[in-house]
């Protein structure tokens, strides 16, 4: 049993080598039993964070629930599976036990990562509590995410980053304006490949690739584990810099994508975002 734990760890250490940055890679993982990660726990956590950093809705209405007491109930009543809904624990880190438990497994890839694209910066949890049928809509994220599926099963699609999907319009819009939901129809959905994830599964999303998640059969409880990198971080700002240049009336060349970096135009962001 050991053994086999040992050979799926190198086996998915194996596929992200090969995969990253810039496609997907299915890992394997210990988590699923983890005490931080047990419903129990996660409703003390939850309680223990800022309320504005635990988001919660509804299935039904899909209308978030702000503050105060009607949250609180409502998170008790997804915790303990009267209510169908969606809770976010955004940034779960701000607890000191789950910052040390995000350190301790980025730490496990960081031999992976960080000769390819440097050191892992602003590293930041979400845990998603989720009930049965939820779907979180087509999406793209300004982060490199592993989501480590602990309870419940989730159909994880991937989309190509690239038009239709994501035209160079929208992938500006998401940087400058923060829209990172994206269009939804037949032609795009036939353009997605699905990974089916169960507990002690994990899925390597690289930066920017968009994807819309299913929950299938039960209560579903995931942490994704983000990261950006300098590139990264470079190739938003260039974006923000093409934004306002636009604005000015100028037409700028495309970002460059990875491994290149659009230095200047990073540069001349930061400047004018200080
Ligand atoms: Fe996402």
């Amino acid at each position: 049993m050991h053994q086999q734990k040992i050979e799926a760890a190198q086996e998915g250490d194996a596929a992200l080598a090969a995969a990253y940055p810039l496609r997907g890679a299915r890992l394997s993982h210990g988590l699923a039993h983890h005490p931080l990660l047990q419903l129990a726990a996660l409703a003390d956590a939850a309680l223990a964070m800022q309320d504005a950093h635990v988001e919660c809705r509804t299935s039904a209405t899909a209308g978030f629930t702000d503050s105060g007491a009607d949250k609180r109930t409502l998170m008790r009543q997804i915790l303990d599976g009267s209510v169908d809904g969606w809770l976010m624990l955004r940034f779960a880190d701000q607890v000191g036990a789950y910052r040390d438990l995000l350190a301790d497994t980025l730490a496990s890839y960081a031999h992976i990562i960080e000769p390819v694209t440097g050191p892992m910066r602003d590293p930041k949890a979400f845990i998603f509590l989720s009930s049965d049928q939820t779907v979180t809509p087509l999406h793209i994220d300004p982060t490199y995410n592993i989501l480590f599926q602990i309870a419940g099963r989730k159909i994880f699609s991937t989309y190509p980053l690239a038009p239709p999907v994501v035209t160079p319009a929208m992938e500006e819009g998401f940087h400058s304006r923060g829209d990172n939901l994206l269009p939804w129809h037949a032609d795009i959905a036939a353009l997605g490949s699905d990974e089916r994830l169960e507990p002690g599964d994990a899925l390597f999303v690289p930066h920017k690739l968009p994807h819309r998640v299913a929950v299938v059969g039960g209560l579903s409880i995931s942490i994704s584990m983000t990261w950006k990198s300098d590139w990264s971080m470079a190739e938003g700002a260039a974006h923000r810099a093409n934004a306002r240049l636009r604005q000015w009336g100028w037409n700028p060349p495309p970002v460059a994508r990875w491994p290149k970096t659009s230095r200047f135009r990073a540069m001349a962001a930061r400047i004018l975002e200080r």
